[in-house]
């Protein structure tokens, strides 16, 4: 009996360019679908973009155009991507939709009838200027908690403290540059904490992944607080049914989407599409996320959708981050890489290829590396899986009229069998979303026909007119290997499994796969796949930092959170070995280029009981000139190193990947040089 199954990507946002970040889970949903399909189940994969909230309307009056013009633009963009990396959803659709509208106002309705909405009167932060209540992410001020300037509305990068903006000292909003005032706003709350029954059963169900389990028991264990689900005007989303001037969050309709996609989907295939989403429907129903939208995933949506007679989730398939070479990916040094500007140099079948060689059914973030991509698609895909073909393919064409052997060999039946009994272990690693554990099984097949082909010599045989049967036998066992490989490979290559088909005149199927294709008339090879080159790497890093170039003086009101390395922890040390490290606040009172040192600055510094001097590498950062009368920070203590220019007493501390992303640490006001730094 084939399964049915809906399937779901989370909505890109309106208000930017898809990337290979977002990639990743698309692919990893793209995947899993035609995994399905080729099994035989009734799998739909239903999406969005997710049009709604405040960047969405900040990013349209910066272009001075209304968002309805923004998120259609956008919209065609993301189809644009979404065509050319391969993707097959079912439907893409959009939050900003009648669908959506009446969906989130029954869900909802049906939610506040059922006792799950409150009001309360909060004091939220006003912004006088531009006559608007202040989201978190949209203010700025001293951290209440530990007295860092310049933290978000919402918590502090420096010591991790979360509170309301309206705790922050001397807020700044963000929109307007003036400090907001404080007014009373009556607000809607979703009480999450009526479902703490259920989401604690739904926890413990055995359906998460083990570490979405445990971040879930953490936040329940903490106790769950009461949503706000509303937002005050102006706001681009839906108006609350019975609260005018307010606006649901974006965050109530976005999964709700999910739903009126298939809704609207339905509207073409005629499907009866509400009978999936009742308590009792037998369709599973996965979502694809990543792991910075757990909680919205895994406690409010299975709540709202409880709370409204909707039937849940059969499962949330979480996946973690992009990194490239273990950094987060960036605009400046080239690898936050869109995907209109991979495209324009590279084919969309090598990420597809890479990012399944990597993924696995956990959390864990997945870490790119250029060189790694180079070798692994060159190796496996040209080196091995297309070679097959081509080794194969010319013998066939040009000896044998196109045709495969009469029968096939007796002596390699039970080869055959090898091959297509790797099938269930394949197939098995895709429903698990091991990838990369296909991948693997699915190359060991590859290397075994291309050390087949290697043994069997065709190249040698055909010189010698006796064998001429034998040659085409050979290339008859070697192009059946070649199908079923580009069948297993279809869930991550349909380009390459289309391009078979048209090649070997078949269609590709599991079931086909039984008998072996013989006495059957094939096409002229074509190329299927070229090797990459390290230039085209070189190129797309090169637009994709000219790009930012480019964008940096129209930094967005929203403000990205500065990029952050993902450098692993180094090993836990004792607080003894901390105090061996005598840090103090040095007044920079010259610094000078160092000639032959394109990278040195040549720091003096003032640590109050002495004067030091310290070559630092920090030229790319910093004009010299600049540095001197500011304060930052040092290791005093530091034994002395003698360098090509002269000593260098000590070091001074950054934060940074390197190169010009670097960042001395500045004291605050009042911290004086020679204080010691605890
Ligand atoms: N709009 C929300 C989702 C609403 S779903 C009802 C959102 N949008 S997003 O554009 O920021 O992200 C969309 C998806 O892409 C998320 O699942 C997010 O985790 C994923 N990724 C975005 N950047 C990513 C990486 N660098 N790496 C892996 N996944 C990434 O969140
Ligand atoms: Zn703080």
């Amino acid at each position: 009996m084939s399964r049915r199954i809906l399937v779901t990507s989370a909505l890109p946002y309106a208000n930017g360019a898809l990337h290979i970040g977002h990639m990743l889970e698309y692919i990893q949903t793209d995947v899993w679908v035609r995994y399905q399909r080729l099994m035989g189940n009734d799998c739909q994969w239903v999406w969005a973009d997710d049009a709604h909230g405040t960047p969405i309307m900040l990013k349209a009056q910066a272009e001075g155009i209304e968002p309805e013009q923004l998120i259609a633009r956008v919209k065609t963009e993301h189809e644009r991507d979404i065509a050319g990396f391969l993707l097959s959803p079912d439907n893409f659709h959009t939050t900003h939709s009648e669908e959506n509208r009446e969906l989130a106002n029954l869900i909802y309705e049906r939610n506040r009838d059922n006792g799950n909405i409150v009001r309360r009167t909060i004091k939220q932060l006003y912004d006088r200027e531009r006559e608007m209540f202040l989201p978190d992410r949209f203010v700025k001020g001293i951290c209440p908690n530990c007295g860092t300037p310049d933290q978000y509305g919402d918590n502090c990068e420096n010591c991790s403290a979360t509170y309301d903006a309206t705790d922050l000292k001397e807020p700044i909003s963000q929109v307007s540059g003036t400090t907001p005032e404080l007014r009373d706003s009556e607000q809607l709350f979703f009480a999450l904490g009526n479902f703490s029954e259920m989401l604690r059963e739904w926890t413990d169900s055995g359906t998460l992944q083990p570490e979405v389990a445990n971040k879930l028991r953490e936040w329940l264990e903490g106790g769950l607080k009461d949503w706000d689900i509303s937002r005050n005007a102006p706001y681009f989303g839906f108006e609350i049914p019975d609260a005018p001037g307010k606006y649901f969050y974006v965050w109530l309709d976005a999964p709700i989407a999910y739903i009126a996609s298939h809704k609207n989907l339905a509207a073409r295939t005629g499907e009866d599409w509400e009978a999936s989403w009742k308590p009792d429907s037998d369709v599973e129903l996965y979502h694809f996320i990543g792991k910075d939208i757990i909680n919205f995933h895994g406690l409010f949506w299975p709540a709202m959708l409880e709370g409204a007679g909707f039937r849940k989730p059969t499962g949330v398939f979480c996946h973690g981050f992009l990194t490239v070479d273990n950094l987060k990916m960036s605009k400046s040094r080239g690898t936050s890489i869109t995907i209109e500007t991979w495209l324009k140099h590279l084919q969309p079948e090598y990420l597809r290829y890479y990012f399944a060689s990597k993924l696995s059914g956990s959390v864990v973030d997945l870490n790119m590396n250029f060189d790694d991509f180079i070798t692994r698609v060159n190796a496996d895909l040209v080196g091995k899986v297309v070679n097959i073909a081509s080794r194969c393919a010319g013998f066939i064409s040009k000896r044998f009229d196109g045709k495969l052997a009469a029968t096939y060999p007796a002596d390699m039946i039970e080869d055959y069998r090898h091959f297509t009994s790797a099938q269930s272990i394949i197939m098995q690693y895709y429903e698990q979303r091991e990838y990369g554990k296909a991948m693997r099984e699915i190359m060991l097949l590859a290397e075994h026909a291309n050390t087949y082909i290697n043994d069997a010599e065709p190249w040698v045989k055909i010189k010698d007119p006796e064998q001429a049967e034998a040659v085409q036998q050979i290339c008859t066992v070697g192009l059946n290997y070649f199908r079923i490989i580009a069948t297993y490979l279809s869930p991550v290559l349909p380009e390459l499994a289309s391009k078979t088909e048209q090649f070997l005149n078949t269609s590709l199927t599991l079931a086909s796969l039984e008998q072996p294709l013989c006495d059957h008339a094939i096409n002229r090879f074509q190329p299927m796949m070229t090797r990459v080159e390290a230039s085209q790497i070189e190129k797309v890093m090169e637009e994709t930092k000219a790009n930012a170039d480019a964008q940096k003086p129209a930094a967005s009101a929203a403000g990205s959170k500065a990029e952050a390395s993902l450098e692993p922890l180094k090993p836990e040390i004792e607080i003894d070995d901390f105090d061996k490290v005598d840090l103090r606040v040095a007044l920079i009172t010259d610094a000078q280029p160092v000639e032959g040192a394109d990278k040195l600055v040549q720091l003096t510094l003032d640590i109050g009981i002495e004067t030091r001097t310290v070559f630092a590498g920090i030229k790319a950062a910093y004009d010299p000139a600049d540095l001197i009368g500011r304060r930052t920070v040092m290791v005093a203590n530091l034994k002395p190193r003698k360098m090509r220019f002269g000593l260098s007493s000590g070091m001074v501390l950054a934060a940074g990947p390197g190169g010009s992303d670097l960042f001395i640490l500045t004291p605050d006001d009042g911290a004086t040089a020679g204080m010691r730094v605890k």
